[in-house]
């Protein structure tokens, strides 16, 4: 059976070249491309070169030959085997096979009339226009003295009522010099008055330190807790934070946010919005560059029958051990009531080593949504599942990581070091962000 399927495989082939003649950029070759690539690989986008047209391609073929067996291009970390991604942008063994040909048989250009139409990257809003606009409030500089930094911008909304919001996009001002950025909607943190008391006034904050340039890091003597889905300790303020709040991401590569019909998330009055940015500026001969981030809204014209969320889990309490080169953390988060899950994104810094997401329903056993066995700081991806996962009331959400701090990890500035949570690159962070529906009737389309 199997030889006469490959024999079969072998003549359709033959059959398909003979029929096309040579593989050539122009018929074969640029539908793979433009569809697959031609987003981040476009004039003034986040790619090094275009390969929209022949000209700019030709003198990669030999490289994107290599990035395309290797699977190194288009990016993507998740682990095929589990789950399904409508975001997933590999190839197929057929597109691989077409590239590979095309440059074995010396990547020739064709005729230019066999060319699909390009796409285009209009510089406009991919979302429409919208009905506001918020930037980060200033033109910021970026010098040439380091290479990546974190800056964080809280700006007012100016909303005098709330607002359902159906689409959402992140636009860099700069895009040379912002690598990726998340934009949150900041509201004061729900009050606990069984913890503080237990806490005797201690909260989350205590346990954290600033340095000079604004940035929060855990101070070295917080209780260290590795795996909070097992913690049976006494309580930790901070150690269960299961936040609300961010409304939008630009990541490499990746379209803006527009949410399924009848869906919406909402911006309550008074709301701040608050830009986390990090910019990444290589030349160091050049002079500073500025940068004016804005997030684009378009409003929803009637409350939506779901509400979307997001679910952050953090864990904060975590130390890594210099050297190790797998230390595990944990954090879990139980549904509160019936929730759809959309997408799942894993946040780590530069000893990000893999990340699993787990659910487990009431009465069953884990079932794994999302592994990423090789995570990659450069590539903050979000894994948009490809249909949506329903987590009845009571469903554990279960958050395993790992960091490796030893010196095989060509990314860890600093291996000799005990690493805890921190907003700068070289410190840590353990976050999931979980994008979700409520999926009962929509009790929460009136909470405003
Ligand atoms: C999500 C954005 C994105 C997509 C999609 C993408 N690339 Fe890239 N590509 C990049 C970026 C950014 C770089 C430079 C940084 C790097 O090499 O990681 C790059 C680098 C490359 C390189 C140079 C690699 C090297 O070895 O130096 C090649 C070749 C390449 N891409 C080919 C492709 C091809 C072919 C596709 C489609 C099949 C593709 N890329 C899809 C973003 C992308």
């Amino acid at each position: 059976m199997l030889n006469r399927g490959l024999c079969v495989a072998a003549l359709a082939a033959f059959v398909a070249l003979h029929a096309h003649g040579e593989v050539t950029y122009s018929r074969d070759v640029a539908p793979i491309l433009f569809h697959r690539c031609a987003a981040c690989h476009h004039p003034n986008s986040i790619a090094p070169m275009s390969l929209l047209d022949y000209k700019s391609a030709r003198p990669w073929a030999r490289a994107i030959r290599q990035a395309v067996l290797l699977g190194k291009m288009p990016p993507w970390f998740a682990d095929r085997s589990i789950g399904h991604f409508s975001n997933d942008p590999s190839l197929s063994a057929s597109e691989k096979r077409t590239i590979v040909d095309w440059v074995d048989q010396g990547a020739k250009e064709g005729e230019p009339h066999d060319l699909p139409a390009r796409p285009s990257y209009a510089d406009g809003w991919r979302i429409g226009k919208p009905d506001a606009v918020i930037d980060i409030g200033q033109d910021h500089i970026i010098k040439n003295t380091s290479p990546d930094e974190y800056v964080y911008f809280t700006v007012p909304s100016n909303f005098t009522e709330g607002h359902w919001v159906r689409a959402v996009e992140l636009r860099p001002g700069n895009r040379q010099v912002v690598h990726h950025a998340h934009v949150s909607v900041v509201m004061p943190k729900p009050h606990n008055p069984a913890s503080d008391a237990l806490q005797k006034g201690r909260s989350f904050s205590d346990f954290l330190f600033r340095t000079p340039d604004g940035l929060r890091h855990m101070k070295p003597d917080s209780p260290v807790v590795n795996d909070a889905c097992a913690y049976k300790g006494p309580e930790i303020d901070g150690l269960h934070i299961a936040g609300e709040g961010a409304l939008a991401s630009y990541l490499p590569g990746m379209p803006p946010d527009i949410y399924p019909d009848d869906t919406a998330k909402w911006i309550p009055a008074g709301a701040q919005i608050r830009f986390e940015i990090h910019y990444h500026y290589e030349s160091p001969s050049k002079e500073p560059v500025t940068d004016r981030t804005s997030v684009g809204l378009i409003f929803a014209s009637a409350p939506p029958r779901h509400a979307i969320r997001r679910l952050d889990v953090d864990e904060d309490f975590f130390a890594i051990s210099p050297g190790n080169p797998a230390q595990e953390v944990k954090q879990c988060a139980t549904f509160d009531s019936d929730s759809l899950l959309l997408s799942l994104t894993p946040h780590m810094h530069y000893l990000g080593k893999d990340a699993r997401f787990e659910i487990q329903r009431p009465g069953e056993r884990p079932e794994t949504l999302l592994l990423v066995p090789k995570y990659d700081f450069n590539w903050q991806l979000k894994y948009r599942l490809q249909d949506p996962v329903f987590a009845p009331k009571g469903t554990r959400l279960i958050l395993t990581f790992h960091y490796d701090n030893s010196a095989n990890n060509h990314a860890n500035p600093d291996p000799g070091r005990t690493v805890r949570w921190g907003e700068p690159s070289h410190e840590e962070m353990m976050s999931g962000w979980i994008d979700f529906l409520d999926a009962g009737t929509n009790e929460h389309a009136s909470i405003q």
